[in-house]
C-alpha cells in the first residue's frame, strides 16, 4: 500500500457525519478529567514514577480506547480511577467530584474473571444492588433485565463454571452496568478471549452502549480493537507513562469489520501504532510537551 493511501485526514476534514459526531460529543459535559496525574511507586531499587504528569478529559457517552506497550502504566491508571489506588500527586474528577476510594460510580471490568463462583449469574449481577440497599425483589427484576441485554437471558441460573470465557464477561459487563456507574471502566476485558470470541464481545459491546447512557473508558493491546471500539485513542507512551497522543478516530460509526481494511481504518491504526510522527488529526493542544486535552472530544 502506498505512503499516500494511508495518509490521515485532517479532523476538520472528516466526513461530514464523523465531524458531526465529533461536534455533538463536544458538547456534552465532561465526566471525567484528570489533572496532571502522577504516580511514583516505592521499591527495594528506589522511587519509579509509573505516570507523569498525565492530563485528559473525556466526554458523557463518549468511547475512548487506551493504548500503548506493556508496562506504560493503563493498569496503574485504571487502578487510580477506580480509587483501589492513590496517586502520589494531581487530581481525578468524575462529575467535577474529586475520587476518593471506589465507589458505585464507577462500573469495573477485568481480563481475569472476577464473577463468583458460588453464585449465580442472577445472584452476581444481584450482588452488587443489594449492597447497594435494593430489595431482592427489585434487585432480582433488574438483574434480570440486564442479564437479557447482555444475550443470556437463559443463562441467568447457570453458574459461572459453566459459561465460556466470553459469557462470563458479558455476566461481568451486565453486574457492572447494573449499578448505573457514570462510567464502564474496563481493564483489557477481552484479552483473554479467541479471536472470533473478541470480535463478537466487540460488535456486542457497541450495541450494549449504544443503547445505555454511559461512559466508556477500555484499555486494549488491540489497535484494531482501538480502532473498531472507539470515538478517540489515548497513546500513552511509557518510562515513565505519559500522553503521547489523542486521536479522534475518523472511521465512521456504525462500523463492521469490513471497514477493517478501509484506508482511514489502516491510517488510524498507523498513527496509533506510533508510525507516524504528530500528524493533523491530533487533537488541538494534545501533544507530548502539552498533554492536556482541551477539547475533550
Ligand atoms: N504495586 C506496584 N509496585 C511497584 N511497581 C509497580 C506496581 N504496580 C505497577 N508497577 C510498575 O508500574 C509500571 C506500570 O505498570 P502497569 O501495570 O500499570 O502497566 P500496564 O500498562 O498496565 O502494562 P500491561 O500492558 O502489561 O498490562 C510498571 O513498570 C510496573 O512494574
Ligand atoms: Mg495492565
Amino acid at each position: 500500500m502506498s505512503a499516500s493511501v494511508l495518509e490521515l485526514p485532517d479532523y476538520r476534514e472528516l466526513a461530514p457525519e464523523v465531524a458531526a459526531r465529533f461536534d455533538k460529543i463536544s458538547e456534552r459535559p465532561v465526566i471525567l478529567e484528570v489533572r496532571n496525574l502522577n504516580k511514583v511507586f516505592e521499591s527495594a531499587e528506589g522511587p519509579r514514577q509509573a505516570l507523569k504528569e498525565l492530563s485528559f478529559e473525556v466526554r458523557r457517552r463518549e468511547f475512548v480506547t487506551v493504548i500503548g506497550p506493556s508496562g506504560c502504566g493503563k493498569s496503574t491508571l485504571i487502578r487510580m480511577l477506580a480509587g483501589l489506588d492513590e496517586q502520589s500527586s494531581g487530581q481525578i474528577l468524575l462529575d467535577g467530584r474529586e475520587v476518593s476510594g471506589p465507589g458505585p460510580d464507577r462500573g469495573m471490568v477485568f481480563q481475569g474473571y472476577t464473577l463468583f463462583p458460588w453464585l449465580t449469574v442472577k445472584k452476581n449481577v444481584m450482588f452488587g444492588l443489594e449492597i447497594g440497599g435494593h430489595s431482592e425483589a427489585v434487585a432480582e427484576s433488574e438483574a434480570l433485565q440486564w442479564i437479557e441485554m447482555v444475550g443470556l437471558g437463559s443463562f441467568a441460573n447457570a453458574y459461572p463454571n459453566q459459561l465460556s470465557g466470553g459469557m462470563k464477561q458479558r455476566v461481568a459487563i451486565a453486574r457492572a452496568l447494573a449499578n448505573k456507574p457514570r462510567i464502564l471502566i474496563m481493564d483489557e476485558p477481552f484479552g483473554a478471549l479467541d479471536a472470533q470470541t473478541r470480535c463478537q464481545m466487540q460488535s456486542h459491546l457497541i450495541q450494549i452502549w449504544r443503547q445505555v447512557d454511559v461512559t466508556i473508558l477500555f484499555i486494549t493491546h488491540d489497535l484494531e480493537e482501538a480502532c473498531y471500539l472507539s470515538d478517540r485513542i489515548m497513546v500513552l507512551g511509557s518510562n515513565p507513562g505519559h500522553l503521547m497522543e489523542f486521536i479522534r478516530n475518523p472511521v465512521p460509526r456504525p462500523r463492521s469489520d469490513e471497514q477493517c481494511l478501509s484506508p482511514v481504518f489502516l491510517s488510524v491504526k498507523k498513527k496509533a501504532g506510533g508510525v507516524d510522527p504528530p500528524g493533523p488529526i491530533l487533537e488541538p493542544g494534545a501533544t507530548a510537551e502539552d498533554s492536556h486535552d482541551p477539547g475533550g472530544g
